[in-house]
């Protein structure tokens, strides 16, 4: 496996190469992540992973200069997954010159966007610069951030890329905990309380599943059990699973999309019904 850090020689080894397949992350790599590489590998060769701590993303007051910066474990997991190439660029070669240029992705101020403003234009805009240096033909995303991936499936569609988004499944902790680079902030009592978040997922979901239409109901049934038990919600929200807005009455797939704090901790989860 070849760790680069610059543009150019990334698009040297990358030349001529048509079915990269490609997995961005901003490393503090977890088991999703290596399922991330793994479906890439399956896929298309050679298999591209870029760690970049993105400061386009993070607002004012985020974990930014916290965000653990794990190089050489990533590596190590990336190589055992089968990943050809880790693109590890430093700030100055990602963005050589202020971004004056970004992109405004639709849905940016809502959900998670309207408690981090700038921060999907921020994703889109980086997410746009790796996909034109990798070059790849398959670039892969977890479900965990659901909202992120719509966003970029629309970048890709709108912008005529070709590239084919393949979607993950999120990766669950046994008790439920969707994986997360941030759960490492949680302290232990905290760790106990997180899996309470997909349970009541799992509980609206199937009420909805079950016929149950009042979702504002359930939406606020759903964030008083979390600020019952300590949380602090930013959103629960039934969205239509296909366009992310709020559902119609004749709308048969559902998505559940939650943002809640726990302590210093920010998690989100989502569930489809
Ligand atoms: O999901 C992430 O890790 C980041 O938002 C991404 C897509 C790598 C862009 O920085």
């Amino acid at each position: 496996m070849r760790l680069i850090h610059a543009v150019a020689e990334l698009r040297e080894a990358l030349s001529g190469q048509r079915e990269t397949a490609f997995v961005p992350t901003m490393g503090n790599l977890h088991a999703g992540h290596v399922a991330l590489a793994e479906i890439a590998a399956r896929h298309g060769r050679p298999v591209v992973a870029s760690i970049f701590v993105n400061p386009l993303q993070f607002g004012a007051g985020e974990d930014f200069n916290r965000y653990p910066r794990t190089l050489q474990a990533d590596c190590a997991q990336l190589e055992a997954a089968g990943t050809d190439i880790v693109f590890a660029p430093d700030v100055h070669e990602m963005y050589p010159e202020p971004q004056t240029f970004s992109v405004e992705p639709p849905l940016a101020g809502e959900l998670c966007g309207a408690h981090r403003p700038g921060h999907f234009q921020g994703v889109a805009t980086v997410v746009l610069k790796l996909f034109n240096m990798v070059q790849p033909r398959y670039a892969v995303f977890g479900k965990k951030d659901y909202q992120q991936l719509f966003i970029l499936k629309g970048l890709v569609r709108q912008f005529n890329l070709p590239i084919v988004m393949v979607e993950a499944e999120t990766r669950r902790a046994d008790d439920g905990l969707a994986l997360s680079s941030r759960n490492g902030y949680l302290t232990a009592g905290e760790r106990t309380e997180a899996p309470r978040l997909y349970r009541l997922l799992r509980a609206a979901a199937d009420r909805i599943i079950a016929g149950e239409r009042n979702f504002a109901g359930i939406e606020d049934h759903v964030a008083r059990e979390l600020t019952d038990h300590g949380w602090i919600v930013d959103y629960v929200s039934v969205r239509n699973r296909a366009t992310l807005l709020a559902p119609g009455t004749d709308d048969e797939r559902f998505i559940i999309l939650v943002a809640a704090r726990l302590g210093i901790t920010r998690l989100i989860d989502n569930i489809e019904c």
